[in-house]
């Protein structure tokens, strides 16, 4: 095993954007942050320094974690924030992980800004199980406020209102040249060998948004999605929802000319606030004149949800039908939506204005795995119920009317679950306020999506994919639909499940699974680390 070091320094940076001199959050002076580098099989040590004036933690998005839950990063959930003037070091191993990962914070809005890749190759002699590409490119989408974040996210969840749009959608932290007073210079740029193949290593890092991503007149040939592989399927476009990685080969195929490379927004929800503008980058030949105008590249309709299907039809896993569970011990109904009323109780008046089974979760003052370990209750509850609660019900009401109790209950509510258990949940996007299309992420494992479709689940008429399911960690529940995700829960610790849009986890859209130990010491939670954060 080969440990590699990292040094994170949470600071506050002074950055030129849309006409305006603002302070951000980054780390190491980066936006987008430093690229993290390891080969499966690895050990990474990043000791963390939070020089910033916000509470900080970092978690690395899609890394299993086995055995290493203190390390993975959600506030209040594995642990208490990095303090200012206080560090942590993570220490984690990148078990029979490779891929596209990336590593973003987890506490507040903080991740609009502190976010990054992290690149997992692959051992060393183990080929791609595709042609190698003559180059590879990090591509990350995401959101940018003119503003302090924090400060904004406060403000929104006090109104109770919902978050003004980003003032700029960006690639690798470039607005484009589509907002006024975006310079040459704040463009990202890929420049093209004729006749090479490149690999895209795609990254939605959007706080709330899902974005498609199209290049002009090129084909993209997705071959791993959140760092699974998958069998090769080519397609225009591709959408990506906060959360999501995608890596795709494009054959540099086309006439020496510039060419756009576009994200827009995917928008799914009836009278949502978003940008309505796209974000471009170049993918261009060498040879081509500088200042000649760009290709357009063409990306669907905001609401184009059949786009989006087509995309999520063509994602079939590499591999996966041995492991995928075939029979299930235990299932979980989970209904995700927002709620028009808030919260019912025990306190009225929380920001609790989205909920899984109708109950919105509320974040602990103290950890929850800390308060599981040291075996104190008092923080949180073992009692989520494995279906919506009878009187909340929100599936016969769903998808697209409203059932006569838009209440939500609140609590730090979480499903125990026996170690070895094939678990099933079934997500249910639900229909109150409007239906919406949400990346619903589960940390500590990956799962196969073994199904999917419109309306209502219906065990009888739900049609499963045993065979050749996608391997991923966050998935984009279809609008007024649903999906099925199976796993198996073998890494003991306590895992957040939320939706991936921060403004929804902030209004409960969340819960914890509690896996327990298993009998052997390796299945077993080792202690916490030494530095670990406290409350
Ligand atoms: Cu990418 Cu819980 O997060």
């Amino acid at each position: 095993t080969t440990t590699r070091f990292y040094d994170f320094k949470i600071q506050t940076t002074r950055v030129n954007k849309l006409c305006n001199s603002n302070e951000i959050v980054t780390v190491n002076n980066m936006f987008p942050g430093p690229v993290v580098y390891a080969q499966e099989g690895d050990r990474l040590i990043i000791k963390v320094t939070n020089l910033s004036p916000y509470n900080a933690t970092i978690h690395w998005h899609g890394v299993r974690q086995i055995l290493s839950c203190w390390f993975d990063g959600p506030s209040y959930i594995t642990q208490c924030p990095i303090t200012p003037g206080q560090s942590f070091t993570y220490e984690f191993t990148m078990v029979k992980q490779r891929g596209t990962f990336f590593w973003h914070a987890h506490v507040s809005w903080l991740r609009a800004t502190v976010y990054g890749a992290l690149i997992v190759y692959p051992k060393a002699g183990v080929p791609y199980p595709f042609p190698f590409p003559y180059e590879e490119h990090i591509i990350i989408l995401g959101e940018y406020w003119s503003q302090d974040i924090v400060q904004l996210e406060r403000q929104v969840i006090a109104s109770g209102g919902v978050p003004p749009p980003a003032n700029a959608y960006t690639i690798n932290g470039h607005p484009g040249p589509n907002y006024n007073c975006s310079t040459n210079a704040d463009v990202y740029k890929i420049d093209l060998v004729p006749g090479k193949t490149y690999l895209l290593r795609l990254i939605n890092a959007g706080l709330n948004t899902e974005n498609f991503f199209a290049i002009a007149n090129h084909k993209l040939t997705i071959v791993e999605a959140d760092a699974e592989y998958t069998k090769p399927f080519t397609t225009d476009r591709v959408m990506l929802g906060p959360g999501q990685t995608l890596n795709v080969l494009v054959k540099a195929d086309q006439p020496i000319a510039r060419y756009s490379m576009a994200i827009g927004p995917y928008i799914s929800a009836r009278n949502a606030q978003f940008q309505n503008i796209t974000s471009v980058a170049y993918f261009q030949y060498s040879g081509a004149v500088p200042s000649s105008l760009s290709l357009p590249a063409r990306l669907p309709n905001i609401n184009d949800n059949l786009a989006v299907k087509t995309v999520m039809d063509g994602l079939k896993g590499l591999n996966t039908k041995d492991d995928v569970p075939k029979e299930i011990d235990a299932t979980l109904f989970l209904t995700i939506g927002l709620n028009v009323n808030k919260c019912r109780s025990p306190t009225p008046q929380q920001n609790c204005q989205a909920s899984m089974n109708n109950i919105s979760f509320i974040k602990p003052t103290v950890s929850v795995l800390e308060s599981y370990y040291k075996g104190f209750e008092d923080y949180f509850t073992p009692d989520f119920p494995a279906a919506p609660l009878r009187f909340y019900d929100f599936v016969n009401g769903a998808p697209n009317s409203a059932p006569n109790d838009t209440n939500a209950m609140n609590g730090t509510r979480t499903k125990v679950i026996e170690y070895g258990t094939r678990v099933q949940i079934i997500l249910q996007d639900t229909g109150t306020v409007t239906t919406e299309n949400h990346p619903i992420h589960l940390h500590g494992y990956s799962f196969y999506v073994v199904g999917y479709g419109s309306g209502n689940y219906n065990p009888q008429t739900a049609n499963l994919n045993l065979v050749d399911p996608p391997y991923m960690n966050t998935i984009g529940v279809p609008v007024g639909g649903w999906a099925a995700i199976r796993f198996k829960a073998d890494n003991p610790g306590v895992w957040f499940i939320h939706c991936h849009f921060d403004l929804h986890q902030s209004w409960g859209l969340a819960t914890a699974l509690i896996v327990k130990n298993g009998v052997g010491h390796l299945e077993t939670l080792p202690h916490p680390p030494a530095d670990l954060p406290r409350c």
